[in-house]
């Protein structure tokens, strides 16, 4: 079966409402032709204009994390209802900086996911190894614990509504791109960990982002590959032009 790619913005902390507005508007036209899912995810308050502007577009609005409580005394947080009431589809967890800057682990990625997939929303959940991990050869045990902890105790309905990105934290804004081999090596790793946790034939249906540097440059050769089925975009999501291209690597 073949699997939809999916371009997903990740656009962090960056674009005012007003910034937003500009750069949708800009896209909206640039990527209306293309057959490949696209995906902003945008800060939270930029989340209900990017909603409005893309009403009726072929652009879905993601969010950058979500709570793993449904309400209650958590100071910051925001919610999946707070998120779906303003339209959002899809919700990125466990990025790297978040694992990075903010404490987030396994447990709480998983803890996130099950709340998302019980709401509704589509997670996508980030892993990847750091420059140390990989050059002490420890990348496989790296993405193995996050892989089995982050999906830990899902369903097999709800694992077919996750996309998993793996983006290695040394190539992620820093112009540093994983080869399209070492991607393609590491995601089909990522698949077998799938596969030994679910069955064969539903890691072959979950959708595998690369994420890190992706740009218009490099896209074409990552997308060749066989097991890499979409692109997180960081840096050239924030330019219409770039992440446009990106989006139509195909054409
Ligand atoms: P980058 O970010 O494209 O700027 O490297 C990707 C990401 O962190 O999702």
């Amino acid at each position: 079966m073949a699997r939809k790619p999916i371009i997903a913005g990740n656009w962090k902390m960056n674009m005012t409402r007003v910034q937003a507005t500009e750069l949708i508007e800009e896209l909206k036209p640039l990527v209306k032709d293309t057959k490949n899912e696209v995906v902003i995810c945008v800060p939270y308050t930029d989340l209900d204009v990017a909603v409005k502007l893309c009403e009726g577009t072929n652009i879905k609005v993601g969010a950058q994390n979500v709570a793993w409580a449904e309400k209650g005394a958590f100071t910051a947080e925001i919610s999946a209802d707070m998120l779906l009431e303003l339209g959002t589809t899809y919700v990125i967890l466990g990025h790297s900086e978040r694992r990075q800057y903010f404490g987030e682990t396994d447990a709480s990625v998983n803890a996130r996911l099950k709340t998302a997939l019980a709401k509704g929303l589509k997670p996508i959940v980030c892993v990847g190894e750091t420059l140390e991990q990989r050059e002490k050869n420890r990348t496989k045990t790296v993405i193995r614990k996050q892989v089995m902890g982050g999906l830990a105790g899902i369903s097999e309905e709800d694992l077919l509504n996750t996309v998993i990105a793996y983006e290695p934290v040394w190539a992620i804004g820093t112009g540093k791109t994983a080869t399209s081999e070492q991607a393609e090596e590491t995601i089909k790793f990522v698949r077998s960990v799938i596969a030994k946790m679910f069955t064969r034939k539903l890691a072959n249906k979950v959708r595998i982002q690369y994420g890190g540097s992706m740009n218009p440059k490099n896209v074409k050769e990552l997308m060749a590959m066989p097991n890499i089925d979409g692109g997180i975009i960081g840096g050239a999501s924030l330019k219409a032009g770039d992440f446009s291209l990106v989006v139509n690597y195909d054409k």
